[in-house]
């Protein structure tokens, strides 16, 4: 690992400033997000037929409504109380030394954005925002306003009998009238076409691709790489353990990324 880890800070030193972070769900388990696959996962818990897809989601809540909220209420509290990490915190610092030039993640829990990183893109949306079933208008929730949702949730009664005047409760309406969802991707539903357009664009001009922390199973995320892989860049991995895209890098790095990551910024620090 040791001699990875020197031959990656040459690697990084020499691309200064074309250098992009992929990060998955891995990056914010030290921060007390569970992952979505493997033990204590997301997905070990809650059934991804029934919960990672809006058909799915309405059929559970038609049956078992509080199942469907006290799914939305344990997500959205984690992720209200996670802080960023030694990983988002050191992503942040190589943007601010303008060696990394963006970070496209598939996590929605804003933490990239909590550590100061600023070219985020964000392929499966954002928890704190919303937008309009009706006419599309996005609402940006700060953390105390999307806190409040969570403890108003939390006090309504449910059951199957009202259940359509209890969803105008529970989602938050539009100022056309028109019901709000969650701005995050569902199993089925297509990536926003701004940011993936932003991501190839990055892709295309990166000379090395730093994949932190995701198991590259869900695409199409999981085929960036490949596109960066064919546009010229180096692919680094750093990951708690090899993944479906291992075979596609040049380095791979077996650890946490909230021990690995501040341990490259040591090392580019002493050069
Ligand atoms: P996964 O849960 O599939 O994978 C997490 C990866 O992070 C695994 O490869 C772990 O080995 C690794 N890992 C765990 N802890 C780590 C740590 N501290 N440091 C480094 N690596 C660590 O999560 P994703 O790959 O992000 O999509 O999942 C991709 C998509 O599947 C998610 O965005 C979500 C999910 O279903 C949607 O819901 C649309």
């Amino acid at each position: 690992m040791q001699d990875n880890i020197e031959k990656i800070t040459e690697e990084i030193l020499k691309n200064k400033g074309r250098i992009v972070a992929l990060t998955g769900a891995g990056i914010s388990e030290e921060s007390g997000i569970p992952t979505f696959r493997g033990r204590g996962g997301l997905w070990d818990k809650y059934s991804p037929n029934l919960y990672a897809n809006i058909g799915g989601l309405i059929a559970t809540f038609i049956v078992n409504p509080p199942k469907v909220v006290n799914f939305f209420v344990e997500v959205a509290e984690v992720i209200l109380h996670a802080e960023p990490n030694q990983g988002h915190l050191g992503l942040a610092e190589l943007e601010g030394s303008d060696i990394l030039k963006a970070i496209i993640t598939q996590n929605i829990d804003n933490l990239h954005q909590g550590a100061g990183s600023k070219n985020v893109i964000e392929l499966h949306g954002n928890a704190y925002q919303w937008k309009c079933r009706r006419c599309g208008k996005k609402y940006k929730l700060s953390t105390k306003e999307l806190g409040e949702m969570v403890q108003r949730i939390k006090n309504i009664k449910i059951s199957r009998w009202g259940l359509s005047n209890k969803l105008k409760e529970i989602a938050p309406t539009c100022t056309c009238g028109g019901n709000m969802r969650p701005d995050v991707v569902f199993f089925g539903e297509l990536l926003p076409q701004d940011e993936l357009d932003r991501a190839y664009n990055e892709l295309e001009k990166c000379k090395l691709l730093l994949l932190v922390g995701t198991s590259g199973i869900v695409h199409p995320a999981a085929s960036l790489p490949s596109y960066a892989k064919a546009s010229g860049a180096r692919i680094v991995e750093i990951n708690k353990q090899p993944s479906s895209l291992t075979s596609l890098a040049d380095y791979f790095i077996k650890g946490s990324a909230g021990v690995i990551i501040p341990s490259i910024l040591e090392r580019i620090g002493n050069n």
